[in-house]
């Protein structure tokens, strides 16, 4: 099973950034261990803090890989592209957060994702993407 982990902008600083709200281990380190934990699937990692290139990412493997877990971050709840990019292909996506965007502030209330998303999971700390990989696993 071939599955990637998209992460959105600002989420290559993870392990220095606002500790209080996203903890201090680096997603690298976080990797490594889930590449560990899930050694029977393919797993890779993908990061930008470029619109543009996410989408490219979502497109290029939107009709090979088996499941996307996408954190889009801060254009989550700003990006009309990436929605459209979801929509457009026929990899399933699982939308992730970190934090509790709905303890937060408003702005982080909208999901441009959400609707095109086969499910959502918010609010767990890392865990979140543990959870999508295995719901992955699990099949619908
Ligand atoms: C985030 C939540 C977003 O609102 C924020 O812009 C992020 C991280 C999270 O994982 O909690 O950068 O996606």
């Amino acid at each position: 099973m071939k599955i990637i982990i998209i992460n959105g902008p600002n989420l290559n600083l993870l392990g220095k950034r606002e500790k209080e709200v996203y903890g201090s281990k680096s997603f690298d380190d976080f990797f490594v261990e889930m590449q560990f934990q899930f050694r029977e699937v393919e797993l890779s990692y993908f990061q930008s803090n470029i619109e543009g290139e996410l989408i490219d990412k979502i497109q290029e493997v939107g009709y090979s890989f088996d499941g996307i877990v996408l954190n889009a971050a801060a254009y989550t709840h700003t990006s009309v592209g990436i929605g459209d990019a979801v929509k457009a292909i026929e990899t399933p996506v699982i939308e992730v957060h970190i934090s509790n965007t709905f303890s937060r502030e408003d702005f982080r209330h909208k999901s441009y994702i959400a609707p095109n998303a086969k499910g959502v999971i918010i609010g767990f700390g890392f865990q979140s993407y543990e959870l999508a990989i295995q719901s992955f696993l699990k099949g619908s």
